[in-house]
């Protein structure tokens, strides 16, 4: 083969490949752009915040609260914090494949999780704070293993919180705190090595805690249990005896098991 046919042949591959990735990364563009009005139509405005904004005459890229990836300018943060949305959770946003960060936290959303979200596999922050949203903790949840922060405090939730929970296993934060939890609290949830920081605080969680529920938690700083209707002994692990939630409040293991703080 001389170094002409080579070079042909070389172009004849690179140009439709280029020509084949240029119109994926578009269609791809595109579809985040379509998921996105999607949420903007479905979702009450009333300050205008994204009407005004979000619009297909510029690039998603550039509007509000949305961040794209440096290289293949996918949609890779989502962050709509305090701008006072209205309605249910769109659906849509499950096509949003390539998100790792979604914080819609202190505005007025209600209603369920959409399970679409339970495609969000790259999802590392799940920040849903503040709202009115409500119904189960979905145990798709469990699916997205790569969730560090799972912050849902102040919404309505209600029933228990899933066993599923046990297959985020890179979960550092786990914040439930001020919703309608109740029944137990799963045991698989102290076996999640990565936890630094549980908040089930004010909740309507009964039963008792594993005995033995600090040893798999090396990492864990802080544990806030107290306003639920927890019973029972302080497990030996955490370093108390006798140690009643249901009046005390707050332990706090900053740094080491040894030191329980009520307040
Ligand atoms: C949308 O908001 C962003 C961030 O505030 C701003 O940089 C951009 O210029 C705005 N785009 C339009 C069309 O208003
Ligand atoms: C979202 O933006 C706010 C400020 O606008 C910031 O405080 C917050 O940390 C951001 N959320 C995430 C998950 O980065
Ligand atoms: C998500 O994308 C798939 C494939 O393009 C499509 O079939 C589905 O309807 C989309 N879902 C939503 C809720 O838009
Ligand atoms: C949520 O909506 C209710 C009723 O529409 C309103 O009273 C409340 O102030 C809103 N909360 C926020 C944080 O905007
Ligand atoms: C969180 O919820 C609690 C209990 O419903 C309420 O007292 C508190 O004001 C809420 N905090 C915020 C910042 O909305
Ligand atoms: C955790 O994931 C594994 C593998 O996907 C699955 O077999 C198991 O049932 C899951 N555990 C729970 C408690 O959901």
């Amino acid at each position: 083969m001389n170094y002409n046919t080579c070079f042909h042949l070389l172009l004849g591959l690179f140009i439709p490949c280029s020509v084949v990735c240029l119109a994926m990364t578009t269609r791809n563009l595109n579809s985040d752009q379509f998921v996105l009005l999607k949420f903007k139509d479905r979702i009450a405005d009333p300050q205008n915040v994204l009407a005004n904004n979000w619009t297909a005459s510029t690039s998603v890229c550039n509007w509000i609260g949305v961040s794209c990836g440096i290289i293949h300018k996918r949609v890779i943060a989502l962050n709509l914090t305090s701008m006072n949305l209205r309605g249910t959770i769109p659906p849509h946003l499950g096509n949003l494949s390539f998100l790792l960060s979604l914080d819609l936290s202190s505005n007025n959303l209600s209603g369920h999780l959409p399970k679409e979200l339970g495609q969000l596999h790259r999802l590392r922050i799940i920040q849903l704070s503040y709202n009115g949203l409500n119904g189960e903790i979905p145990e798709w949840l469990g699916n997205l293993q790569r969730v560090q922060r799972l912050e849902m405090e102040n919404n309505s939730f209600t029933g228990t919180i899933p066993q599923t929970l046990v297959n985020m296993s890179n979960l550092e934060i786990l914040n439930l705190q001020f919703n309608q939890l109740s029944g137990q609290v799963p045991s698989s949830i102290f076996r999640i090595s990565s936890m630094k920081i549980i908040s089930l605080f004010s909740n309507s969680l009964s039963g008792s805690l594993p005995n033995d529920m600090c040893q798999h938690l090396p990492k864990l700083e802080v544990l806030y249990l107290s306003r639920n209707e927890l019973s029972g002994k302080v497990p030996s692990s955490i370093g108390a005896t006798t140690f009643k939630f249901w009046h005390c409040s707050i332990i706090n293991l900053r740094g080491s098991f040894q030191e329980v703080l009520e307040i």
